[in-house]
């Protein structure tokens, strides 16, 4: 029988934890966590997204603001409003919701949020930090963070000996998820688009980790059985049986397929989506206790 791992669940008492600290901080030191959201442009997916984070950073107890700017905003604007925020001591975290508009430039808009407020991560301080193994001082991309978190429910807090493989390399997941697994002691390789033969690279993982952005890639034979799989796909794919015109969300692995090989599997919605948003406020909260001294 394969363990579905429920994100929601553990999400959830992620969530009780920030919430605690948020409460604490303020009771102690009077700072309320803040965190502000900025998205620009129209994309319904992005949209999605922002108003689950902004709603949750109020649900946590924080001081939650969302920047909505026209898809025209230009580079200048955009940069002007993050200065505007780094500077505003409410404020403890900033996140720019990627991508961003075609004429935008993400990476110096993403260079110019302070580390301490780079609730993403993405900042190339705490993409250093977590390179080094300054896992204490950092702050860890939020996707990549919640993933290892539900690997450590299965596997406990030390990895040796395990073989993972992290499918994706992206700046945001693939190479900052391979760091924290090499941090937790696994044997890490990260395989993407252009590796010879991804289903025998895939097939030696004890740990299987999918962000290759393509539905149901990731089948039954390219799992070694009894493996650990996390799919951190998030694809919306046309679901006929549903309706004419209606969709569904599926992940990057052919979950019905690989759920007959590994051992424990998370699915796609509610597995390390939920995460992603927890990690975020955990994020937050650890910004502003920090500022508080
Ligand atoms: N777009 C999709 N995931 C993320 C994320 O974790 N952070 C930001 N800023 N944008 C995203």
């Amino acid at each position: 029988m394969t363990t579905v791992i429920d994100g929601k669940q553990v999400a959830a008492s992620v969530i009780e934890a920030v919430k605690t600290a948020t409460s604490a901080l303020e009771t102690e030191t009077g700072v309320k966590a803040g965190l502000a959201v900025v998205i620009v442009g129209d994309d319904p997916a992005s949209h999605s997204y922002v108003t689950s984070k902004s709603k949750m950073a109020k649900e946590c107890g924080f001081k939650s603001i969302q920047h909505t700017l026209p898809a025209e905003t230009t580079q200048e604007e955009l940069a002007k409003l993050v200065q505007s925020l780094n500077e505003d001591a409410s404020i403890h975290g900033i996140l720019v919701q990627l991508p961003l508009p075609k004429h935008l430039n993400s990476e110096p808009i993403i260079q110019s949020i302070r580390p301490e407020k780079d609730v993403d991560g993405l900042h190339v301080v705490n993409a250093g930090k977590l390179a080094t193994g300054d896992l204490a001082t950092g702050l860890i991309s939020c996707t990549p963070a919640g993933a290892l978190l539900l690997v450590r429910r299965i596997h406990g807090e030390d990895l040796s000996g395990l073989n993972a493989v992290v499918i994706g390399r992206s700046n945001l997941f693939g190479k900052p998820m391979a760091q924290l697994l090499l941090n937790a002691n696994a044997t890490v390789t990260t395989a993407h688009s252009r590796t010879k033969d991804l289903p025998s690279v895939a097939r030696t993982a004890d740990i299987l980790v999918a962000a290759v952005g393509q539905p149901q890639m990731v089948k039954a034979d390219w799992i070694k059985p009894g493996a650990t799989v996390i799919d951190v796909g998030v694809n919306r794919i046309a679901a006929p049986e549903r309706g004419e015109g209606r969709t569904r969300l599926v992940g990057d692995v052919a979950f019905t397929e690989a759920s007959d090989v590994a051992a424990v599997i998370t699915p796609v919605p509610g597995g390390v989506g939920p995460m992603t948003i927890a990690m975020l406020m955990a994020n937050t909260v650890i910004a502003a206790h920090r500022a508080a001294g």
